[in-house]
């Protein structure tokens, strides 16, 4: 067998940056292809596969870790990363129950152990790794309803005096949307709260809100902060909804699945202030700590209420030791990856001032980037210190224009509506790989795709 994992990495890392970045395919020329060399009726040599998957990997998809992807946080991945899932996939480590995995298990609980100090969460606060964020903003919706109502795990929402509400903004993660479909309460239960002129939760339309539901028999459960909104990258005023959520009896959890990692950097933490007073937080290893899918955490300062909520008693599953309660008791998930050891082996490997200085690298760069486009002419419209900048310029089409940035191969951005206005474009710095030279390239190209498009309709 020739396939040499590290030298496929290396040759990943020295080509990427001079490569293309967005894929011109239909899926008739991929499902041709498929059609034409796998249909499964004899073997092939894994070398000659291996070989060929890659190559439509290549060819065939927005490539994530180009440091000129400046996309929806899927991050540039650590080597040490990618070595732990390998090795995961090797061992195939069951983590359902403490007894089948001790090391994995205990690795996980010694990592999350660190992030939760890091955010100021007392150390019985309960956690562990999801599959990503919506499955964390899934858990804290649940155990919310759980300790809001004790009857909810038994005789469900029929149960419940009132109908449960969750307010949001509606610049919040449209996760919640399909949160409030799956467990019942409904997606007329997410009341959205008004926003301020930077996209930030609105405190007093908040009250109002709140109020106004209690008196027309509503039973407000949870505010859902978020920290670094998708598309803006907007962080609430946490500090000011931990003590509504306080005065009020409400659950208060604080969605930092991008954000969150700026709790390790002494320059950006600050902004996060107020995460310390959450019930639960959402944070995803899988963006802003560059590792690659699917990895991300949940954390709870209620363990009881985590216990309750996702009990589960079994015959054929290995019984509990005194290590604590099995996963699959505390979490949504039953069978359990190894999620954490690429968070763990990346953090072992860097320490943690080198992963500082990664994402302060790439806050950096966000800077760099607002004010490149600014002095090119373009309107920032987002206000946050994370980095992601959304703008436009009068007339633009913002899809036209994204277009044409493709087929040049430029750069990958996305398109955003914030608000009610017209789309705007939206690039996150998502990667470590991007340098200085990068942004003033990519702001360089803009520009002369500017004067070209409007050459073109003039
Ligand atoms: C703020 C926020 N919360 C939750 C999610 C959902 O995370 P995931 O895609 O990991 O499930 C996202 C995804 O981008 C997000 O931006």
């Amino acid at each position: 067998m020739r396939f040499d994992f590290r030298n496929l990495v290396a040759a990943l890392e020295s080509d990427i940056a001079s490569g293309a970045i967005v894929p011109a395919v239909t899926p008739h020329e991929i499902r041709d292809y498929l059609g034409s060399r796998y249909d499964f009726t004899k073997s092939m040599a894994l070398d000659d596969v291996i070989t060929d998957v890659e190559r439509m990997m290549r060819r065939w998809q927005v490539q994530v870790t180009h440091p000129r992807y400046f996309g929806l946080f899927n991050p540039s991945v650590t080597l040490a990363s990618i070595v732990a899932d390998t090795l995961v996939a090797m061992y195939n480590p069951q983590l359902a129950t403490w007894r089948t995995s001790p090391a994995a298990n205990e690795i996980e609980r010694h990592t999350l152990a660190w992030l939760t100090g890091k955010f100021g969460l007392p150390a019985t606060t309960m956690a562990n790794f999801t599959s990503g964020g919506a499955e964390a903003n899934l858990s804290a919706v649940i155990v919310a309803l759980t300790r809001a109502f004790p009857q909810y795990g038994e005789g469900g929402l029929r149960s419940l005096p009132a109908s449960p509400a969750i307010y949001v903004t509606r610049e919040a993660h449209d996760s919640f949307s399909k949160i409030a479909h799956m467990t019942g309460i409904g997606r007329r239960a997410l009341r959205t709260v008004a926003t301020d002129s930077d996209l930030k939760m609105d405190l007093d339309d908040l009250a109002r809100r709140v109020a106004g539901d209690r008196r027309n028999g509503l039973a407000p459960v949870m505010v859902v902060g978020t920290a670094g909104t998708t598309a803006a990258g907007a962080i609430d005023p946490l500090p000011d909804l931990a003590r509504f959520c306080r005065s009020e009896a409400l659950w208060f959890h604080v969605d930092a699945a991008w954000g969150g990692a700026a709790i390790i950097s002494p320059r950006l933490r600050g902004h996060l202030a107020g995460i310390d007073q959450a019930d639960s937080i959402t944070c995803d290893a899988h963006k802003w700590f560059s590792v690659p899918m699917g990895a991300g955490m949940f954390f709870c300062r209620h363990p009881d209420a985590v216990g309750e909520a996702f009990r589960a008693k079994t015959s054929y599953m290995p019984g509990q030791t005194d290590a604590g309660l099995d996963p699959y008791t505390t979490s949504v998930q039953w069978s359990r990856r190894f999620i954490g050891l690429k968070l763990f082996l990346a953090l072992a490997q860097h320490g943690e001032s080198k992963y500082v200085a990664m994402i302060e690298h790439q806050a950096r760069m966000g800077d760099l980037l607002r004010e490149s486009v600014q002095r090119a002419g373009w309107r920032v419209v987002n206000s946050t210190p994370l980095p992601l900048v959304c703008f436009t310029r009068d007339g633009l089409i913002a899809s036209k224009f994204l277009t044409d940035l493709y087929e040049r191969q430029i750069a990958w951005m996305s398109e955003v509506r914030l608000g009610d206005d017209a789309p705007v474009v939206r690039a996150c710095v998502t990667s470590f790989r991007t340098t200085p030279s990068d942004i003033e390239w990519v702001v360089g190209e803009m520009s002369k795709l500017v004067v070209l498009q409007s050459e073109v309709t003039t």
